[in-house]
């Protein structure tokens, strides 16, 4: 079955880069506008140029999205290209691997503020969009760290599981106005 986007907004974090590269050019296939939103600069503006050479729109905002005011002007941008945003794919993430006792108290602060800051940042700048709008899908990015036990994961673990917990209580919170909240929890791949 192939899902049409052809009315939709989504703007997907993380967007330069990886899975949510990739999901921005599905989601833009299926006919959505599409917000590249990414602190690299060059490469969201990258994606953003592969996807509109292949017929698609979008267009690229850096953002870091553990800053309020960045996130607010990028969700502001986005709205004034395409209108307000249907769908939030919050996607921007930071992986870290050490043995618990070797990680820093920083590298624990850095995991909390991209993974969970940032998260909870960008969900509720689209969330007061897409009420007006009478509904929207927001989709967080755990991990399977955030489920289970592995090895070198303290901090990355408390962030992804973090978000597991956060999505359920955003869920119950948002349902009144229509817009479902879920997390999918990757599996790492050799690379990540
Ligand atoms: N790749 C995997 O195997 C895997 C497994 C489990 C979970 N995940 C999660 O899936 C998501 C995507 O993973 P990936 O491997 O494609 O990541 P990636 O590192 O390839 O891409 C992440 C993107 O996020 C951007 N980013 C990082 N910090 C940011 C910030 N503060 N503000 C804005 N943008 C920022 C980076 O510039 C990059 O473009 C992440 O949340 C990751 O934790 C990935």
């Amino acid at each position: 079955m192939s899902v049409q986007f052809s009315d939709k907004t989504a703007i997907v974090t993380g967007s330069g880069n990886g899975i949510g590269a990739a999901i921005a050019h599905r989601l833009a296939a299926a006919g959505a506008s599409v917000m590249l939103a990414d602190n690299n600069e060059e490469s969201a503006h990258a994606v953003c140029a592969e996807i509109t050479a292949a017929g698609g729109r979008a267009a690229a905002s850096k953002v870091d999205i553990r800053i309020p005011e960045e996130v607010q002007a990028m969700i502001d941008y986005s709205r004034e290209m395409f209108g307000p945003a249907n769908i939030l794919i919050n996607n921007a993430g930071l992986g870290s691997q050490k043995h618990f006792l070797e990680t820093p108290l920083a590298t624990l602060h850095q995991m909390l503020e991209v993974n969970v800051v940032g998260t909870f940042l960008c969900a509720q700048a689209a969330a007061h969009d897409m009420i007006e709008m009478g509904g929207g899908r927001i989709v967080n990015f755990s991990s399977h760290s955030g489920l289970l036990g592995s090895s070198g994961r303290a901090a990355y673990a408390a962030a992804k599981g973090g978000i597991i917990a956060m999505t359920r209580a955003m869920a119950v919170d948002l349902a009144l106005y229509n817009i479902t909240v879920n997390a999918v929890a990757p599996v790492t791949c050799p690379h990540e």
